[in-house]
């Protein structure tokens, strides 16, 4: 069995809404269109510092959509636009004068399905540390970043075995330890576990919390256990009439799992739809 730290809401630490100098985004009225479809409406939300934060809704609600708004991956479909603000530590980071590739620097993202580079584990981080001039020492940062994603272990007599060759839960890992090795302040979980058995699915729970220590962790699941296992806060979405994503409501994990204020929230979280 792998000894772990199970993480008990008695250690809920924010049961509060979070202090001006504890916010990391802070957006206001952010919408989103693809061509003429508009997927998000009028987002205003805060998002805790070193927390973190689960959203949850019924797929196509524009969950991912909303991730990919927080590091401008969207700048990458041409059909999509935004409007609104988000802010990163004060700043808006869809300004003029930021630019995307250092921006995603900042905000790292790992997807649902494990993707490693086709190289060995090594190259896995080193390749990502490269390219953004990293110039210490290079085995000591695969190491940090590996011993960070809880991987060091299981791989250190094999980093120079292709990345592809590790399990999927691995694979995981290994692409959490590339995002940390060029040192982001927020991380982006697009479904993390989705493809993952329990055990692995656990390990991934556990990392989560443990970085959240020092990161902004953001994460989209399906999976409700996950998001009152692993969540400080929880932000519940769901498209409207017109098929038009919205928050429906947001607030620390123990009181939207517990005592939701919007009945469609209840229904959602009980399993009554979505
Ligand atoms: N690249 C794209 N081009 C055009 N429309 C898109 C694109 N990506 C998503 N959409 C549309 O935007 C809406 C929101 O999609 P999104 O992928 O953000 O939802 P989601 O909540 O992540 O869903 P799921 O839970 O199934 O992953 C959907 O109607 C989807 O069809
Ligand atoms: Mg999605």
């Amino acid at each position: 069995m792998i000894p772990r730290t199970r993480w008990v809401p008695e250690m809920f630490t924010s049961a509060r809404p979070p202090a001006t100098d504890e916010i990391a985004f802070d957006i206001r009225g952010l919408n989103v269109w693809y061509g003429t479809q508009h997927v998000l409406r009028d987002i205003t939300i805060q998002i805790p510092r070193r927390r973190v934060t689960a959203i949850i809704g019924p797929s196509g609600c524009g969950k991912s959509t909303f991730l990919r708004t927080l590091n401008r991956m969207n700048d990458l479909i041409p059909t999509a636009r935004v409007e609104g603000a988000v802010l990163l530590e004060g700043k808006n980071i869809y300004d003029p004068d930021v630019d995307p590739t250092q921006l995603r620097r900042r905000v790292g993202m790992v997807f649902q399905k494990p993707n490693p580079f086709p190289k060995s584990i090594y190259e896995n981080i080193a390749w990502a540390a490269r390219i953004n001039n990293y110039r210490g020492n290079m085995d000591e940062l695969v190491e940090w970043a590996l011993t960070k994603a809880a991987l060091w272990d299981e791989v250190k007599d094999k980093l120079h075995q292709p990345g592809t060759a590790l399990s999927g839960g691995q694979q995981q890992r290994l692409c959490i330890a590339r995002a940390l090795a060029v040192k982001p302040e927020v991380l982006l979980m697009d479904e993390p576990a989705s493809a993952l058995d329990p055990i692995a699915t656990l390990r991934i729970e556990d990392l989560m919390r443990d970085l959240a220590r020092e990161y902004t962790i953001i994460v989209v699941t399906h999976n409700m256990q996950q998001a009152a296992r692993v969540s400080d806060v929880t932000v519940f979405m769901m498209a409207d009439e017109n098929q038009v994503g919205t928050i429906v409501e947001y607030g620390p994990t123990q009181e939207i799992f517990t005592n939701p204020k919007d009945k469609r929230t209840e229904d959602y979280i009980t399993g009554r739809f979505g």
